[in-house]
């Protein structure tokens, strides 16, 4: 792809019957008026941000789209904040706005922000349409996309939430000019997995441009971000409420959610997080017979080259630790914990079926490293 397409606006669609929709990828969209007022009632919109993105992006929206700027909430930033208690602000919020079914959320913001719209979409009246603008690299390549919303409960992350699609999706990649290098690098771990699960050419393609990809070169990042939603909208298409083949999008999340876990969510970002818990997961499959040392070692160097820590944070104490943690994992069925596994690298599938004594032994030696 030349630079001069990396101006272009690309689409994508999500294919889900009478919830089907499009994503659209481009620098600038924010601006794109014409585009924005397909999709966007500006007497009917409300918008959810945070006290970070909307000041570098709320005012552009409101005038892109024409809102009225009194009908937005603006929420407190992090991961702390995603809880029922924020959504009882953005509903306050709503009903002194005189929000009514005929209400469209815009989503301005990353993955957190996102969620929450989302699932205030799912639930605000029994439910009215939303339309996610994603601002992290993260959220574009997989949050914004398959309508997973919901918040998280003290002793859960993401327990409380609702399936729920979005109209549109709108990925304006200019928005990523003011990430932070370690939010945009968490990002990554999220594309890098698309190459695992479920394409090994592109996965190739990573490894020959993460320079490129680091250095946020514009062609790089619509190739990335085209081939990460294209992957996402094809896994949702085929299940969407997760009753199967979607859960192979939590590789390495069984592993990275016990992490977050253990270190109190403060070490690791959740993409730092499933960066290691992908690696974590690439050495079981090593060790189970199912990939061998020359691909484990490929892949351990393309996620060192990514940035992303490969090593535990000081604070896991114990294997055991980790492994108790696991078993909290959404992915549970009937008390064994199901793990997403590579069968080769770009073909994922989940099972039930390994060995107890080869996962403990895997956990007390990523334990051991600390
Ligand atoms: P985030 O939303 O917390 O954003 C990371 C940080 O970047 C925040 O401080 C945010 O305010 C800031 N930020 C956002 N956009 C910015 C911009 N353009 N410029 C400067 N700063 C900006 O985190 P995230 O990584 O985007 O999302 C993580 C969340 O997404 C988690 O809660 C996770 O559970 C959820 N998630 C959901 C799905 C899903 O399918 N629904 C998938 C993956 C992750
Ligand atoms: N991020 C996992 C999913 O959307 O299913």
């Amino acid at each position: 792809m030349s630079s001069a397409d990396a101006n272009a606006i690309s689409r994508l669609e999500v294919e889900l019957g009478a919830r089907s929709y499009p994503i659209y990828i481009g620098r600038g969209l924010l601006a794109d008026s014409e585009l924005l007022g397909k999709y966007v009632d500006a007497a009917s919109a409300f918008v959810v941000s945070n006290e970070t993105v909307a000041p570098l992006y709320l005012d552009q929206l409101v005038k892109t789209a024409g809102l009225d700027p009194a009908r937005s909430v603006v929420l407190a930033d992090g991961e702390q904040y995603k809880n029922i208690a924020s959504m009882q602000k953005i509903f306050d919020a709503m009903i002194a706005g005189q929000c009514d079914r005929g209400t469209t959320i815009l989503a301005l913001g990353g993955g957190v922000v996102g969620d929450m719209a989302g699932f205030a979409a799912a639930c605000y009246q029994r439910g009215v349409r939303f339309v996610q603008f994603p601002t992290t690299l993260l959220a574009q390549v997989d949050s914004s996309v398959g309508g997973k919303t919901g918040v998280n409960h003290p002793l859960g992350k993401n327990m409380i939430g609702a399936f729920h699609q979005p109209g549109a999706v709108f990925i304006d990649t200019n928005t990523l000019d003011t990430l932070a290098d370690r939010e945009y690098r968490a990002g990554i771990a999220e594309v890098i997995k698309y190459g695992f699960i479920r394409d090994r050419e592109f996965l190739q393609w990573l490894h020959e441009n993460m320079a490129r990809l680091l250095a946020r070169d514009p062609d790089a990042l619509r190739h990335a971000i085209m081939r990460s939603c294209a992957c996402k909208a094809a896994v949702v298409a085929d299940d969407e409420t997760e009753n199967g083949v979607r859960a192979i999008l939590n590789f390495g999340h069984t592993f990275g959610h016990a992490i977050e876990s253990a270190t109190a969510y403060s070490a690791l970002l959740h993409g730092e997080a499933v960066g290691l818990g992908m690696l974590m997961a690439l050495d079981f499959c090593k060790r189970c017979g199912l990939i061998d040392a020359h691909d484990f070692e490929s892949s351990r160097q393309l996620i060192e080259a990514a940035g992303l820590p490969v090593l535990l944070p000081h604070t896991v104490s114990s294997g055991k630790q980790l492994l108790r943690l696991m078993q909290h994992d959404k992915k549970v069925k009937r008390g064994r914990v199901r793990l997403v596994l590579l069968k080769s690298l770009g073909e994922a599938f989940i099972t039930g079926e390994y060995s107890d004594e080869l996962l403990e032994e895997l956990l007390e030696s990523y334990v051991s490293q600390v």
